[in-house]
């Protein structure tokens, strides 16, 4: 197996409104980080200022070496009230995709990653079907604007995480633990993908749409027993499949993954002796890319090609962050010299952020920021992974 990645392949890094921009006040995480009795560490507050600094973070990650910056519109500041759209922030955001443009990167727009309106929220959210429609018209109105100067375009980022985590775990808005709503909001996340690609296929531009999916390494132990195989079974069946197979029709699938899971016969375990524990709670384990892939293009037959839209690690350690990012590479070295088909690597983050439930204290960028002064500091693995993407290969240690 080579070190070089095959011509074409794109390197990119990504953000989120909200974690990034700063003063969202208008949408549902905000209202859940200020509400009584929820899990946050902290408010999101100006967060990077990178509603006000974006040129100057996509002029660095551009002088980094990467080609693509996904980033996503947030909702909220474009449709502040049902049906009324502010045409200032569509601009705002015609101005963020000229920025990329203009330095000789192409704007991967998410257009929905967590995020909903609060008259969203309070119309029934994700466990109501008017969410789709809603969902749809935004699409309507924000592509209308903005599709001339897209260059690839996510629906809707990590629905099975929006589903799992707000209405199993109660960590994400709205917090409510019930079996039957995760069904309903996790129907409503896959009917509004279906609905949104065509909408965004139907341009202006011309530009790849597709689904960004949280994926997850599962493992059962012991490997042969029965059970722990079937909990396996039954996390994928949940929580990936029906994403994977709706992913079939698309112009790509977006990968995500961070860590895996081991499942043993009565649940899950713990993290493995040994292994280290991120500040998420979670192993590092950057094999879980491999795995991923690998699993995506088993169940997608092989027919949508894939991309790395999200992976990366939050330490701070940089260089355990080096370290991951070699081997989570290698691991996508391997898959294309299997003959998949991975078009891209995008790294979560370029900027230390707000990292939802946990606030500040994850720290996933390669660029470092110093909330008091808004300062970015550019970090050894900003460097390494920038030479990475330069040299389009692993080969850069010396
Ligand atoms: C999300 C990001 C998040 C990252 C790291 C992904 O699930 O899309 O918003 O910051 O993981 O936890």
């Amino acid at each position: 197996m080579g070190t070089d990645f095959p011509e074409g392949f794109r390197w990119g890094t990504a953000t989120a409104a909200h974690q990034v921009e700063g003063g969202n006040w208008n949408n549902d995480w905000w209202a859940w980080e200020h509400a009584e009795g929820t899990p946050c560490a902290e408010p999101s507050g100006d967060a990077c200022d990178h509603w006000h600094r974006f040129e100057q973070d996509i002029s660095l990650l551009a002088a980094l070496g990467f080609d693509d910056y996904r980033f996503s519109i947030e909702w909220s500041r474009i449709e502040p009230e049902p049906g009324e759209i502010s045409l200032a922030a569509l601009d705002h955001y015609r101005r963020v995709c000229a920025a990329c443009l203009a330095h000789g990167v192409r704007p991967v727009v998410t257009f929905h990653h967590f995020t909903s309106p609060r008259w969203v929220a309070q119309a029934g959210g994700w466990h109501d079907a008017s969410t789709v429609e809603h969902f749809v018209r935004f699409a309507e109105r924000a592509v209308a604007h903005l599709g001339d100067l897209i260059g690839a375009a996510c629906t809707i980022n990590e629905p099975n995480v929006v589903a799992f985590v707000g209405y199993q775990l109660g960590v994400f808005p709205p917090g409510i633990v019930s079996d039957e709503l995760f069904r309903v909001a996790t129907d409503n996340l896959l009917a509004a993908h279906e609905r949104v690609v065509p909408v965004l296929r139907s341009g202006p531009g011309e530009f790849p749409v597709g689904l960004t999916l949280s994926m997850t390494d599962y493992q059962p132990h012991p490997g042969d027993d029965p059970a722990a195989v079937a909990r396996c079974e039954e996390a994928r069946a949940t929580l990936e499949d029906p994403y994977l197979e709706l992913a079939a029709g698309d112009d790509f699938l977006g990968v995500q993954t961070y860590s895996r899971m081991r499942f043993g016969p009565e649940g899950a375990l713990g993290p493995e002796d040994d292994v280290p524990v991120l500040p998420m709670g979670y192993e590092y384990y950057p094999d879980s890319l491999e795995a991923c892939l690998r699993r995506a293009w088993a169940v997608t037959g092989g027919q949508v090609p894939l991309v790395v839209t999200e992976n990366g690690i939050g330490t701070d350690d940089d260089t355990q962050r080096i370290d991951y990012l070699r081997t989570a590479l290698g691991g996508v070295l391997a898959c294309l010299a299997d003959g998949l088909d991975v078009r891209g690597y995008t790294y979560w983050s370029l900027l230390d952020n707000f990292e939802w439930a946990f606030g500040y204290r994850p720290r996933f960028g390669i660029v470092a920021v110093d909330r008091a002064t808004q300062r970015r500091t550019v970090k050894p693995s900003a460097e390494w992974l920038g030479a990475v993407a330069l040299a389009n290969s692993l080969a850069v240690d010396g």
